[in-house]
């Protein structure tokens, strides 16, 4: 049966959508999670949420616990992931408050162990690593309730937690980066390790700093930003789920 899994990011760590919720305190072979997570319903559907950098933002990018994440997430029954993230545009057309529906990363981490399989030899192959059913969903969600979003685009990770210097933002975009956070890898491409369909719903919050006339990317301007949006993303997973 369906479950659906919701990676909460900023801005997003206690959504208060479910019905009958109930937390569950989870260690994993890979360690605690970054918070319980809370189990319950949205209309017929089981979800299951788990805040990132858990409920009140103690965990810096680098030092989440991607791998029990995942980990607990699958071992909780979910049979999908959607994942909200903020971020910066690396593009003039995606504009702050806009959604993304990613379909591609770039991983410019540098700290962060990226595999389940460390006593093995595993190569995933990770041409796509989102999944494109789930984008289509959120589409017609999003389509549904009138939002503006753009169906595809390419994130770059960044290791952070400093934003990028203006030659770094300039640098992404010519690499063909369309957008800029800190925390899709290596959450993807393990839920990919573990065959678990993971689709990002990206918030854009700011220019970062490569545009010109624009105040450069600052961490209030990125929480302010997510809480006005809040309210959209939280419609769009309630749409999701139903
Ligand atoms: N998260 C939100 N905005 C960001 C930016 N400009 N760079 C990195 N992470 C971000």
């Amino acid at each position: 049966m369906k479950k659906i899994g919701i990676i909460g990011g900023s801005g997003l760590d206690d959504p208060k959508i479910l019905s009958n919720p109930k937390e569950l305190a989870m260690d994993t072979p890979y360690g605690k999670t970054s918070d319980r997570l809370v189990c319950g319903a949205i209309g017929n559907t089981e979800v299951v949420i788990l805040a990132r950098h858990a409920k009140g933002h103690s965990i810096s990018p680098t030092r989440v616990p991607y791998r029990a994440n995942i980990w607990a997430l699958k071992e909780a029954g979910c049979t999908e992931l959607l994942a909200t993230t903020a971020c910066g545009s690396l593009r003039e057309e995606l504009m702050p408050g806009d959604l993304v529906f990613i379909d591609q990363f770039i991983d410019w981490t540098k700290l962060r162990t990226l595999t389940f399989f460390e006593d093995e030899v595993v190569h995933t192959a990770m041409p796509e690593p989102f999944d494109a059913a789930l984008r289509a969903k959120l589409a017609a969600a999003a389509e549904a309730l009138g939002y503006k979003y753009h169906g595809k685009g390419t994130m770059v990770t960044i290791e952070g937690p400093r934003f990028s210097t203006r030659a770094e933002s300039n640098m992404f975009r010519l690499m063909g980066a369309d957008l800029i956070n800190m925390s899709t890898v290596p959450e993807v491409s393990l839920a990919n390790e573990l065959k678990l369909p993971y689709q990002s719903i990206a918030m854009v919050t700011d220019y970062d700093c490569w545009k010109e006339n624009e105040e450069p990317v600052s961490y209030e301007m990125v929480l302010n930003r997510m809480r006005e949006n809040a309210e959209k993303v939280k419609k769009l997973l309630i749409k999701m789920a139903e």
